[in-house]
């Protein structure tokens, strides 16, 4: 019965592992083999070349990025060219594991939350940066404001976002406006072999700061019957930045869906990582 579950389960990962590589490299995972092929490429969703906002209203920007053959890719956000402050989300920290050195492919995927939109903010340009260590690749978001939108009072009720007089006032709101949990970089899929190490990004927002936990779906029951939470121990580590760093990788043990949940008093937020341990004689 088990066993069974895990084939077909495997069966889809295998065909989901496929699509996730060719549609980002065009190439079978037989031609993963060495460093030096490491490559980073987005993939959808990709955010806009041009987006439309209008005043004071919240946009998101959804950007995905595939790594083959190197560490996964770290996501980072600039406005205008210049790094945008987000503490503690777009850095490497921890002791360097095998995961940071070559995966075999992983995609990372990060949201910008824009929220209550100023006049700046409407007509800035948004970068999406994503980087490997060995390559990385950008693409730009450009905002512009809905023609007729301009007006400092237009359509509060339906953005959301209160009026607001001065920076003050908005510094205050948007600090109730972004205090729920957000897990803003994680990582959808990865692929690894057997034995190695790997890295599940798992990076929040919210004030308080989220306590982030992890689960593996159809993972091990505790004692009140529930799925129990992934403690540390000599192949898992939690990160203090919210990442799960795995070793040792095994099939059996590892593979599947984990789901990295971050709450704190305001709200809670799930992220969904498939991983997939390969063989490492598969060809
Ligand atoms: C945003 O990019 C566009 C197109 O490259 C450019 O014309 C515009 O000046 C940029 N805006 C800012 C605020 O840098
Ligand atoms: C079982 O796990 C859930 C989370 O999945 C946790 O909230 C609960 O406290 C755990 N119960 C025991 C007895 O460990």
């Amino acid at each position: 019965m088990t066993l069974r579950v895990v084939c077909v389960l495997s069966v889809f990962a295998l065909s989901s592992a496929e699509r996730l590589i060719g549609s980002a490299f065009k190439l079978p995972v037989s031609e993963v083999t060495n460093h030096e092929n490491s490559n980073v490429a987005f993939m959808e969703p990709k955010p806009p070349a041009v987006l439309k906002v209008r005043l004071h209203e919240s946009t998101v920007l959804v950007c995905q990025a595939a790594s083959q053959n190197g560490p996964a890719p770290l996501i980072t956000w600039l406005k205008n060219g210049k790094p945008m402050q987000r503490k503690n989300n777009n850095e490497r920290v921890g002791e360097p594991t095998q995961a940071e050195v070559v995966v075999v492919a992983s995609t990372t995927r990060s949201t910008l939350h824009l929220d209550c939109l100023t006049m700046a903010e409407a007509t800035s340009n948004y970068t999406c940066l994503a980087d490997n260590t060995v390559t990385r690749v950008q693409t730009v978001t450009q905002l512009v404001l809905l023609p007729g939108t301009e007006g400092w009072r237009h359509d509060l009720a339906r953005s959301g976002c209160p009026f607001v007089r001065n920076r003050r006032e908005r510094k205050q709101i948007l600090a109730v406006v972004v205090r729920h949990p957000r897990i803003v970089m994680w990582s959808p899929s990865s692929l690894q072999l057997q034995g190695q190490a790997a890295r599940l990004l798992c990076r929040t927002t919210g004030s308080p700061p989220p306590k982030v936990t992890w689960q593996l779906h159809y993972g091990e029951l505790n004692k009140t019957g529930q799925i129990a939470l992934i403690t540390d121990d000599a192949r898992h580590t939690i990160s203090r930045n919210g990442d799960l760093v795995m070793r040792d990788l095994d099939f059996y043990e590892d593979m599947g869906v984990y789901v990295c949940t971050a709450e704190n008093a305001f709200g809670i937020a799930h992220a969904e990582a498939f991983l997939y341990p390969l063989e490492p004689t598969s060809s």
